[in-house]
């Protein structure tokens, strides 16, 4: 049987108006908007004023609605809002990536302990549905890599830059279509992504990874030398945020990639998102769609509201007693480290250097690092430098036999 949902919306800004629209339009939900909560009173709006209110218990303390959807921009204020509301016994639809990712465990709990529902299909690549897929469908099978472009600011600008349209040029354009977050710094820096990580890595290896513990680095620092050594080389810049198994670990982070045209993410531009998951017996799937903007958001957000109709809940099946909630850092990842000055390269300690470029203007060398050592490097703020990770996949600590072999092999055809 069909619940009959009583909405109590927070936000009517991109999303939150797209959603208003979006609910309109759908005919078979029995669902709508009783009220809705904004912070700003002087903001003139698209719709009539009698569903507004400026205070948050208009909604919280109004028994007859059962549904709150966070839609606003403060994830603290978000968060207050959100625990009030499945304290109150109200179900909840968030797309706050940041508010989810930071609070996750006591998210989950509030939510056990109230029989209530937390979704948030919006949070991770927009209108593509990775989350429940996830949570759903891959139950059974051995998950082993979980990746993607999960932050349409950056695609976006990323894509723009192949056709030279300028950073900040390009910044500005995701801003004005409602892409990017009012802070574009969680955008560019990576912080988004690693946010949106946080979520995917919970529900595809059940583990709760705390943000500030998963590196993200993003595309601020990408020179047009870096796009232009890419074309020459066939290969596309993406920011990927990614999570795999390697042996019996699972290792994670947010960096800017290459990826050749036979990648599936070399083709997703502009604020399309694409995830590649990569499970033992169905190998590799892709799932592409819009990640930002109000419509796609609002559909997937749309979604969520119809899944409480029928008391869908996550069960977060993959979350075992014994899940060790980190990272693993010690693994070795070939990269590209360009910049306009040899000492900031040298700064890099590479694990093995296979190839050096001094240009004058620019110079870049790649060879394999390990990640521990990368971490430790606050790279979003070294300005002169880009790191760029390579396809080669990762190495783990204790086979890194292979990469001295190889780098003797390489030595001694050199010298031949
Ligand atoms: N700023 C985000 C993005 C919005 O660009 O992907 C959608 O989460």
């Amino acid at each position: 049987m069909r619940n009959k949902l009583n909405i109590g919306l927070f936000g009517f800004g991109i999303v939150g108006t797209g959603l208003y629209e979006v609910l309109n339009k759908s005919k078979l939900l029995e669902a709508s908007i009783s009220r809705i909560v904004v912070k700003d009173p002087t903001k003139k709006r698209s719709i009539g004023t009698e569903l507004f209110s400026f205070d948050k218990n208009d909604i919280l303390n109004d028994a007859s609605i059962n549904v709150v959807v966070e839609l606003i921009n403060d994830s603290e204020a978000a968060f207050e809002i959100v625990k009030q509301a499945l304290k109150s016994g109200k179900h909840v639809v968030s797309a706050n990536k940041k508010m989810i990712a930071e609070h996750f465990e006591e998210l989950i709990q509030l939510a056990k302990e109230n029989n209530v529902s937390i979704l948030y299909e919006a949070a991770v690549g927009g209108s593509i549905p990775i989350i429940r897929n996830l949570e759903e469908y891959y139950n059974n099978d051995s998950l082993s890599s979980v990746q993607g472009i999960v932050n349409g600011t950056t695609n976006y600008i990323l894509t723009q830059s192949n056709f030279g349209v300028s950073y900040q040029d390009a910044l500005k354009k995701a801003t004005e279509l409602g892409f990017a977050e009012i802070d574009p710094t969680l955008d560019v820096d990576g912080f988004d992504s690693k946010f949106k990580l946080v979520l995917l890595i919970k529900h595809a290896f059940g583990l709760i990874v705390e943000p500030k513990n998963v590196f993200n680095y993003g595309i601020r620092n990408i020179k047009p030398q870096d796009v232009k050594y890419a074309g020459e080389k066939g290969y596309r810049i993406k920011l990927f945020s990614r999570a795999e198994k390697l042996n019996d670990d699972v290792v994670g982070f947010v960096a800017p990639h290459f990826v050749k045209n036979d990648h599936f993410a070399y083709q997703v531009d502009n604020e399309f998102n694409a995830v590649v998951v990569e499970a033992l017996f169905s190998d590799k799937q892709l799932f592409i769609g819009k990640g930002a903007g109000s419509y796609p958001t609002a559909s997937a957000v749309l979604s969520d509201i119809s899944a409480l109709q029928f008391d869908y809940q996550y069960e977060y099946r993959k979350t075992t007693d014994n899940n060790v909630s980190e990272l693993e850092d010690d693994f070795f990842l070939k990269v590209y480290v360009g910049s306009e000055f040899i000492e900031s390269i040298n700064e890099i300690p590479f694990f093995r250097i296979d190839e050096v470029y001094q240009g004058g203007d620019y110079n870049y060398q790649i060879g394999w690092v390990r990640f521990n050592d990368i971490k430790s490097f606050n790279l979003n703020d070294l300005l002169d430098l880009s790191l760029i990770v390579l396809p080669e996949p990762f190495v783990a600590s204790n086979q890194t036999e292979k990469l001295k072999r190889e780098r003797i092999q390489y030595l001694s055809e050199l010298e031949n």
